[in-house]
């Protein structure tokens, strides 16, 4: 069978995601000729659209693209729309009976592609009815795509996974982590796997320490209801932290292939510790941001509880408890309304056993340590990675001057760059998993986020404790200066 023959069936269709994410993707891959008369979409949700007003919603929401007419024309002929109660089965029916009809039209080879677009809790009423009013193709691929929120703890994510699984075997579940479609989180194995000198120090013998930040400039914006409810641990640790450290803490995979690199990122989450409460209270901080004169504060926020005691920030330190790791923290930090919009890995190297450079009469105790490298993985808004190395500052002494090797740029201004969910549409389509999250995956950070959520929900917490634009409260700071580090960063200059 051709892969890139198919129809997609997108549950949620009037929604926002769909909107500003899957029609414009959809678009550039068809510009691109990565799909091209061989598809066809059906577009359901709660509200009766004619094909047409489906039509002039995907036209408008690749607007930005510039289709040219010619190319609107043909791209567009190619959606259709059915309205869909998701517990009233004659209307997967009427799916089912148009899917076979554009199977026949666009050739699609019985191909079929199911995106959940929508709210988890329907996710296994859908699933079901896929499979009990026959929607499931028997003479091509059935693929499912899913976004997270992939359950709110351990349990009902086990339920929710155990539902779709009635249905869909694993390798046909495609669970989205858009971070996973990032181009630099994709380049974290290349740099890792494809540059000795860094592979073979990547162990506690000559790191000192991961450190992960996710810091977004932006507030809740629109989302407080959904966000009142999640909070960071669950919006960001939960899925793209911990599936950041498992690409940094996996061992290499034998061959770049799905399942071996899902082995060995499953082996690394299972090392990550899960600690018990007196562990979370020493090893996790939370944050809520106050009001400021162009703010906000997030209790004011739409949607949001005016006594919410949810956290829109979060710092705290894992540990990973194998041959490789043991005794190297990965911080980590999370947070709305922070100073910038950054998302950056720090490596820290240890530094050098002893500072031969000393003054002969200083004790070595009392010397200064020289300054470690690090490797700076830079994944947004620019893209690139920096290296600090140490040399001797040009004059007579012998001072030692760090200086840093950069290389950033802006891959959205490289032409046919593609964005994170055209690429993960891509993968789907040609049955590649590996930029999507297995089941065990996922199990397994629920169970690292699950006591941490607990703990909290114990205790008091004396919220607003950030101000906008900060890089988040101070207890945030304190905890790498109890280990006597800090946080490596800089401001963004483009
Ligand atoms: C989403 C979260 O998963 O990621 C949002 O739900 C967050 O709260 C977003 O803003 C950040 O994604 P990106 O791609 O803008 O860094």
């Amino acid at each position: 069978t051709h892969e890139n023959h198919a129809l997609f069936i997108i549950f949620g269709a009037t929604g926002d995601l769909a909107k500003r994410k899957l029609y414009p993707s959809l678009f550039r891959l068809y510009r691109k000729k990565n799909i091209q008369s061989h598809f066809a979409v059906i577009g359901t949700a709660r509200s009766t659209w004619t094909h047409e007003h489906f039509r002039e919603v995907v036209t408008e929401s690749i607007n930005s693209l510039h289709p040219t007419k010619q190319e609107l024309d043909e791209f567009i002929n190619h959606f259709y729309y059915q309205a869909l109660n998701v517990a009233n089965t004659d209307e997967y029916v009427s799916i089912q009976e148009l899917a076979e009809s554009l199977d026949e039209t666009y050739h699609l080879e019985g191909n079929r592609i199911f995106y959940l677009a929508m709210a988890p809790q329907f996710f296994g009423t859908i699933s079901q009815h896929i499979k009990s009013e026959g929607i499931m193709s028997e003479h091509g691929f059935n693929r499912l795509i899913i976004e997270k929120p992939f359950g709110v703890d351990h349990t009902s994510a086990t339920q929710l996974n155990e539902e779709i699984s009635a249905v869909f075997d694993e390798k046909q579940i495609f669970r989205i982590d858009h971070y996973l479609g990032k181009e630099m989180i994709q380049n974290i194995a290349a740099v890792r796997f494809g540059n000795n000198i860094f592979e073979s120090l990547w162990n506690h013998a000559y790191i000192d320490n991961i450190q992960i930040t996710l810091a977004e400039s932006l507030g809740v914006e629109e989302r407080g209801g959904y966000y009142d409810k999640s909070g960071a641990l669950k919006d960001m640790v939960q899925n793209h932290i911990l599936q950041i450290v498992a690409l940094l803490a996996m061992e290499p995979p034998t061959v770049f292939t799905d399942e071996a690199i899902r082995t060995e990122k499953i082996n690394a989450l299972k090392a990550v510790r899960v600690y018990n409460s007196d562990e979370v209270k020493k090893s996790f901080v939370r944050g809520q941001y106050s009001s400021s004169d162009h703010h906000l504060a997030y209790r004011e926020e739409a949607g949001v509880d005016p006594d919410s005691n949810t956290e829109t920030f979060v710092a705290g330190k894992f540990l990973i408890d194998n041959f490789r790791w043991t005794g190297v923290p990965f911080y980590v930090r999370t947070g709305k309304n922070m100073t910038e919009k950054g998302t950056r890995i720090n490596i820290v190297f240890k530094s050098t056993p002893i500072n031969i450079f000393r003054s002969i009469d200083t004790p070595i105790c009392q010397t200064q340590k020289l300054p470690e490298n690090v490797l700076t993985i830079y994944i947004q808004p620019t893209e690139g990675f920096s290296l600090t190395l140490n040399g001797k500052k040009i004059g007579t002494g012998f001072d030692i001057d760090p200086t840093k090797l950069v290389f950033r740029q802006s891959v959205e201004n490289l032409e046919n760059t593609p964005e994170a969910y055209e690429k993960l549409l891509l993968d789907c389509l040609n049955g590649d998993a590996t930029n999507f999250t297995h089941w065990d995956e996922v199990e397994q950070s629920w169970k690292v986020v699950d006591v941490i959520r607990h703990t909290w929900d114990d205790e008091t917490v004396d919220f607003p404790n950030y101000l906008p634009g900060s890089m988040g409260p101070k207890e945030a700071f304190d905890l790498l200066e109890k280990d006597n580090r800090s946080w490596v960063w800089e401001p963004n200059k483009n």
